[in-house]
């Protein structure tokens, strides 16, 4: 049985692997999969925090029988009520019918909302204020809104300094056997929990900064998010990550190019664009193409590297097909503190280029750097000689 007692006697972590789900809100690809956090606090009162995703419900259920034997779950806190963790606590509704639900007053709404015919007298409404005495334990809650949705909290145990912090400071990919920071090597996971942020969270920078503040005044020994790594060795460096990210700060110097190319030129543009970038000092150069990588992924990088150049051929009058998902959520994200370069061809009317002329005018965070280069067909010398122009513009602002 995959569990694990996590902290002191009675804490344990009932959470799953999932490798199966192609994609996480059935659009975000998972090559490393997902985990869904779970926690169960066997104190004289039973308290689970949160459950998982419906589709590995089973398993999470034979671990709370596990743990518990015959006993039963006198509280379920809610923090998320979005599926991946609420989608169990219809079972444990009914194999604990006693069992009190713990949110507050926007999970109540989120609830009804999900299940019509919940009944309330199971709901136990809190507050900042409330605490729930489980014993031992003496557990507080805070609201984070919108880290992920409205009604997101997270739950304190003051007895043992836990943060239980639901979707924030979690990310991609499945606990392979360590569950602590300590215990694996997290650059196996930076990549995945940025990838996470970006696209998860990442519109919410402001909020994210808002919940740190407020947390800040806790003390806190281990952080146990609802998806991926367990915090307690490198808890100052999660969060000045969340911090960074969440203010838009670059992680390392670097440009990203990613280009969409039906035949070719297009992709020759930023094969010229990215040797030059190289050239003029920039070490970190990612080159993508859109067709083939998801845009999750680029949007992840994003988060990383200051610099991104977009490339588009024109397609029926507008930008490559592929691109539109890119600039679209680039654009829904709010982006800060970015600079772009824009390129792409043309054959008789364009409209790739145009395009992203667009995205960059309507995208209020990011600086356009150098002026667009558009080709007709393979590139000409002087055409690239401007890619070159574009690249050591942005290498200069970057460097
Ligand atoms: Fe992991 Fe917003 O749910």
């Amino acid at each position: 049985m995959n569990l694990r007692k996590i902290i002191g006697k009675d804490i344990y972590w009932i959470g799953v692997n999932d490798r199966k789900t192609e994609r996480f809100e059935n659009y975000l690809p998972l090559p490393h999969g997902v985990t869904y956090n779970s926690y169960i606090i066997d104190d004289e009162k039973v308290c689970l925090i949160d459950t998982v995703e419906s589709g590995s419900s089973i398993e999470f259920l034979n671990k709370v029988k596990y743990v518990i034997g015959d006993k039963k779950i006198d509280y379920l806190i809610v923090n998320h009520m979005e599926p991946d963790h609420s989608g169990a606590m219809e079972e444990i509704i009914n194999l604990f019918p006693e069992v009190k639900i713990v949110g507050n007053k926007m999970t109540l709404r989120m609830i009804k909302a999900f299940y019509h015919d919940f009944d309330e007298s199971k709901f136990l409404c809190v507050n900042e204020e409330f605490e729930l005495d489980l014993g031992t334990h003496k557990l507080g809650f805070a609201t984070i809104p919108m880290v992920h949705w409205p009604e997101s909290m997270v739950t304190y145990d003051k007895t043992e300094k836990i943060l239980f912090s639901n979707d924030a400071f979690g990310g991609f990919g499945t606990l392979n056997g360590g569950l602590f920071d300590d215990e694996v090597d997290f650059n196996d996971f930076r990549a995945e929990m940025r990838r996470y942020y970006a696209n998860i969270i990442g519109k919410y920078g402001m909020q994210v900064n808002k919940a740190i503040s407020k947390l800040s005044q806790l003390e806190i020994d281990y952080i146990c998010p609802s998806h991926g790594l367990l915090w307690r060795n490198k808890i100052p460096g999660v969060i000045k990550l969340y911090s960074d990210w969440g203010n838009f700060i670059p992680e390392e110097k670097g440009v990203i190019v990613a280009y969409g190319s039906m035949y070719g030129n297009t992709e020759k543009m930023a094969e010229i664009v990215a040797k030059e970038l190289f050239r003029c000092g920039i070490k970190n150069v990612r080159v993508y193409d859109v067709s083939k990588t998801d845009s999750s992924v680029i949007i992840g990088e994003v988060w990383k590297y200051q610099g991104l150049i977009l490339g588009s051929c024109a397609h029926n009058g507008a930008v490559y097909p592929k691109m539109i998902p890119l600039i679209s959520k680039l654009n829904n994200y709010g982006v800060k503190n970015r600079y772009l370069g824009i390129f792409g061809n043309m054959m008789w009317s364009g409209g790739g280029v145009k395009g992203l002329e667009k995205f960059a005018q309507e995208t209020k965070g990011i600086e356009k750097v150098g002026e667009s280069v558009e080709a007709k067909g393979a590139p000409t010398e002087e055409i690239i000689t401007r890619l070159k122009a574009l690249a050591k513009e942005m290498a200069d602002k970057i460097l």
